[in-house]
């Protein structure tokens, strides 16, 4: 009698363990993705970030199909200043790239954002969010 009663005493307490431990395995947050809105396209929403270069007097691509929820991010490589600026509207409007600058913009509504380079108006292109 009083073996068997230690026998499971011990037995409930090493169970009590092994469960508060597996419980407070389940609490951890989960370990994919981020919260900090730079996700590069495994995160959660599947948002991602497409990058466009600005190399020799021309952005690259010139024509891009993005998602709605997108951030499309443009990197200047000239030694010459550019911008991205919409060529109606306010979508775009970035300061002036110096070499090496980026600027990025997420497109949260679709539609086809015709842009162009404030510096050098015959820079043109466009992004169509789907
Ligand atoms: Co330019």
């Amino acid at each position: 009698m009083g073996k068997n009663f230690r026998f499971i005493a011990i037995a409930g307490i090493i169970l009590f363990i092994a469960l508060s431990g597996c419980a407070q395995q389940t609490q951890q947050p989960p370990q994919s993705g981020n919260n900090d809105g730079t996700q590069t396209g495994n995160g959660e929403t599947g948002a991602k970030i497409i990058e466009v270069t600005i190399k020799d007097f021309a952005y690259s691509p010139s024509q891009l199909a993005v998602n709605a929820g997108d951030t499309v991010k443009w990197t200047n490589l000239d030694s010459a200043p550019h911008t991205v600026t919409s060529d109606s509207g306010s979508e775009l409007d970035s300061d002036q790239l110096n070499k090496g600058q980026s600027f990025s913009h997420t497109f949260a509504v679709a539609g086809t954002y015709d842009y162009h380079c404030a510096v050098h108006p015959s820079m043109k292109a466009s992004v169509t969010v789907q």
